[in-house]
């Protein structure tokens, strides 16, 4: 990090970004992030989704290529977190779970990311890579179940819900993702072999990625991200 010696909370912590397949725990890892830096996470995933609800010319765009489990344009996307990324709550630092996604989204990215300081400083991206097998990613995605109102992340086999389908925090009704279906998820798997799983080559040669085994223990993956992070 940029800051030694500085608490989490105050610390400057600059680019992080979560590679993994769907399923892999990109947004369980990066909500804790969020709670230990206070530096905030950037869903393309959830800030599409949130258009879907809301029902925007953008949300009608996206929610059919969605919901059959393809990628939206890098356009849409690109736009998205340009807009996201001049909030000024980005100024320490921020998680970019599910964004790149293509080899183009990520060339784009080192353009912006190139100009960009933290707090005055200046610091390369650092890549958390998670790997999980196939059949795991799949138990993982047809036993999701989210919380509508507050994002929380369960899982009917791992993380279960302490009241069946009841959010622990807020109380609202879990759903299940329409793209966790068992066709969208196939066309996700493969959607993130062809154009995603690429990335992790991208950012070797640079220098920049780290593999975290994301089959371990919640916890355990938790403790090699901070490693990671504050060992920039
Ligand atoms: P997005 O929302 O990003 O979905 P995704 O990449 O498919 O990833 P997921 O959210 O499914 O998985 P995750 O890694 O966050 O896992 P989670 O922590 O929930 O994207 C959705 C769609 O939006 C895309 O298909 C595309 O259409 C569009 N889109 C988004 N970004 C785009 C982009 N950049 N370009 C173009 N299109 C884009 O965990 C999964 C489950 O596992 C949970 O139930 C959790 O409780 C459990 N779990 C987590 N960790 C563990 C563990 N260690 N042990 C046991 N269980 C665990
Ligand atoms: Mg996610």
């Amino acid at each position: 990090m940029g800051s030694a010696g500085a608490s989490p909370q105050t610390a400057v912590v600059g680019a992080v970004i979560f590679l993994g397949a769907p399923g892999a725990g990109k947004g369980t890892q990066a909500k804790r992030m969020v709670e230990r830096y206070g530096i905030p996470q950037i869903s393309t995933g959830d800030i599409l989704r949130e258009h879907v609800t809301r029902e925007t010319a953008l949300g009608m765009q996206a929610k059919a290529i969605m919901d059959r489990g393809e990628l939206v344009s890098d356009k849409i996307v690109c736009d998205m977190v340009a807009s996201r990324l001049s909030n000024p709550d980005c100024e320490r630092g921020f998680i970019l779970d599910g964004f790149p996604r293509t080899v183009d989204q990520a060339t784009w990215l080192d353009g912006l990311l190139a100009e960009k300081s933290y707090e005055g400083k200046q610091l390369a991206p650092v890549v958390v890579e998670f790997q999980v097998s196939y059949n795991k990613l799949m138990q993982r995605l047809t036993g999701r179940r989210t919380c509508p109102d507050d994002g929380s992340i369960y899982n009917v086999h791992s993380q279960p819900p302490r009241v069946a389908d009841t959010c622990d925090l807020c109380g609202a009704k879990l759903f299940t993702r329409k793209d966790d279906s068992d066709e969208a998820i196939s066309v996700r798997l493969k959607s993130y072999e062809q154009q995603t799983a690429p990335l992790a080559d991208y950012y070797r040669k640079k220098g920049s990625l780290h593999v975290i085994n994301g089959e371990q223990d919640a916890n355990a993956i938790t403790q090699a991200v901070i490693k990671t992070i504050e060992q920039r």
